[in-house]
């Protein structure tokens, strides 16, 4: 397994596309810590990982709050000793047209997909950049790529996102850690399984279809750099000017 002996911390964990990357990772052999906040769907996660044979702990946290962060960080360095990859996956998405918009909407939104993000960053990266390799990958999205009519704070989120990435790959990359993004579009993490063969099939991926890809960016040879990639129905084709409406 490509992964033995690493430790991958996800955010955003408990359930959706963060449960499948934790089970990918730990697929690969990685020891994986979830970070989300505390309750049953967490406890549930990491119950369900270990009877799969995978070794796994949870991390209650709110990614809003650093003392949180960097105490989850500390978690899982006590249990496990070094953090070899971080994604930053802990995120969600409010249809929300400009005028439409609430201060406390918004800052939900910037709260939670973008500062989360850069606090699970701030936290993860020494640990990573101490051992001079290891990923640190952001979970963005189409909205990161192309302007989103009718969820712009949502796209605004997902434009800093890249922006905080692509600024922190400039500053890590002479340290060997390498900082890569995924986006994800139209992921079925909420309905009930799409049949094989229906016309719902073209247009959704499945959460594990994209936590394949976070674990091909992290098990890839420690000199490559891999940036974006987008995971998309086929049907959205393989460009934002493609998928856009
Ligand atoms: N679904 C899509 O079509 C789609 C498309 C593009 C991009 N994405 C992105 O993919 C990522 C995952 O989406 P998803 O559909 O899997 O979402 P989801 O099913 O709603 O899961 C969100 C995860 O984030 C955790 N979370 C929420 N608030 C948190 C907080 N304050 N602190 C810590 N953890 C928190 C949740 O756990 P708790 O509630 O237990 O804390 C849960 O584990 C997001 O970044 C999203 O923007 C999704």
């Amino acid at each position: 397994m490509k992964l033995d002996g690493q430790v991958a911390l996800i955010t955003g964990a408990s359930r959706g596309l963060g449960q499948a990357i934790a089970q990918a990772l730990a697929a690969e052999g990685a020891r994986v810590a979830c970070l989300a906040r505390g309750g049953a769907q967490l406890d549930q996660t990491v119950a369900a990982l270990t009877a799969s044979g995978a070794t796994a702990l949870a991390c209650p946290a709110d990614v809003t709050r650093e003392s949180e962060v960097e105490a989850a960080v500390r978690t899982t360095l006590e249990r496990w000793g070094q953090l070899d990859i971080a994604v930053l996956n802990a995120g969600t998405w409010l249809p929300t047209p400009i005028t439409k918009t609430s201060e406390a909407q918004w800052d939900q939104l910037i709260d939670l997909n973008l500062k989360g993000a850069f606090l699970a960053l701030k936290h993860a990266l020494p640990w990573l950049i101490e051992r001079r390799r290891g990923t640190a990958v952001g979970i963005g999205s189409i909205g990161a790529l192309v302007g989103q009519p009718g969820s712009s704070a949502y796209a605004a989120s997902k434009w800093g996102l890249r922006g905080l990435l692509e600024s922190a790959a400039l500053e890590t990359r002479k340290h060997g850690v390498r900082v890569a993004l995924v986006h994800p579009h139209n992921m079925n993490t909420a309905g009930p399984p799409i049949a094989p063969g229906s016309p719902e099939r073209l247009r959704n991926v499945d959460p594990e279809d994209v936590a394949r890809a976070v674990a091909f960016l992290c098990t890839a040879p420690d000199h490559v750099a891999l940036g974006h990639l987008t995971v998309w129905p086929i049907a959205a084709g393989i460009s934002a000017t493609m998928a856009a409406p």
